[in-house]
């Protein structure tokens, strides 16, 4: 594979910016078109409780389809049909839908999520360059470039002042199965006494979103994989926020902890106490 600079000129960056947002809106198009039928779980992945729809297949058909024809040079990363190699040493990563559970249930937080990152897709070593999260149901779109900001609707987001840890409505997520779920269940009974209160939204990139617009103050989450955090993580760096592991680590699927520096420390600091990110090997497990 050709290395390309991780710094491309900022008018590229528009342009990919541009291009993750012109996608997105289309793969919502098509999702709001399909919303009028019945949707149903098409297959599970790693538990029962981990759904996949002929819808997310499709979006994410399409995008992969429009990225070849757009973006011929560059490789993709999606959730459900996997990467394939580029020359240029851009990758699109791809969540078609996140938030899938609430799209069956018509919960209206949901989804598409694009983004390109120079180098590996992995959000250990990546360099994230632009993306886009749509949601479906409202339209609110938050677009992000590599120093050029992150946006609402055009408008330009500013992260909040980090409240205290005691005053921080935080959000979590959790994985698709019961071991992970009761790892996880241990570190937010721990967290809860500590926080103003707990949000558990069901789609990731949005919650990221809402944590570089203010209605929320910061994220964890364990397991959370490159195509759910890709572009959510740009826009929170964008609006002036940090995104981290703990004990020094980068984010990764071990744990990303997002929101305002100061908190994301005070916070990150609890989830340690609380152990968590310690149970199974932080490089290449399982996080589902
Ligand atoms: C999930 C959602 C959820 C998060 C899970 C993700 P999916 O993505 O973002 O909020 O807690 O970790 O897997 O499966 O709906 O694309
Ligand atoms: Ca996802
Ligand atoms: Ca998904």
């Amino acid at each position: 594979m050709r290395e390309r600079p991780a710094e491309l000129p900022p008018e590229e960056v528009g342009r990919l910016q541009s291009l993750c947002e012109r996608l997105a809106r289309e793969a919502g198009d098509l999702v709001r078109q399909r919303s009028g039928s019945a949707i149903a779980v098409a297959d599970t992945k790693s538990s029962v409780n981990d759904v996949v729809t002929a819808v997310d297949r499709e979006v994410e058909e399409l995008l992969r389809a429009r990225v070849r024809a757009e973006r011929p040079g560059d490789a993709f990363l999606g959730e459900e049909d996997g990467a394939s190699a580029g020359t240029t040493g851009l990758t699109w990563v791809v969540d078609p839908i996140d938030g899938t559970v609430n799209f069956l249930y018509g919960i209206p937080s949901y989804a598409i999520s694009v983004a390109v990152v120079a180098g590996e897709p992995d959000p250990r070593r990546w360099t994230p360059l632009a993306g886009c999260v749509h949601a479906v149901s409202t339209g609110t779109t938050w677009t992000a470039g590599r120093g050029r900001g992150a946006y609402r609707d055009g408008a330009r987001l500013r992260i909040k002042d980090a409240p205290p840890l005691a005053q921080a409505l935080v959000s979590t997520g959790f994985g698709y199965t019961e071991e992970r779920r009761r790892e996880q269940a241990t570190v937010v009974a721990q967290l809860l006494p500590q926080v103003r209160d707990i949000r558990r939204l069901g789609s990731v990139a949005i919650d990221l979103c809402l944590v570089a617009d203010g209605r929320l103050d910061a994220h964890y989450e364990r397991g959370l994989n490159p195509w759910d955090v890709a572009a959510g993580t740009l826009v929170v760096l964008e609006s002036g926020g940090a995104v981290q592991g703990l004990r020094g680590a980068p984010a990764s699927e071990a744990m990303t902890v997002a929101g305002p520096a100061g908190l994301v420390a005070e916070l990150g600091a609890a989830l340690e106490a609380a152990g968590a990110g310690e149970v199974g090997h932080p490089d290449g497990e399982s996080g589902r």
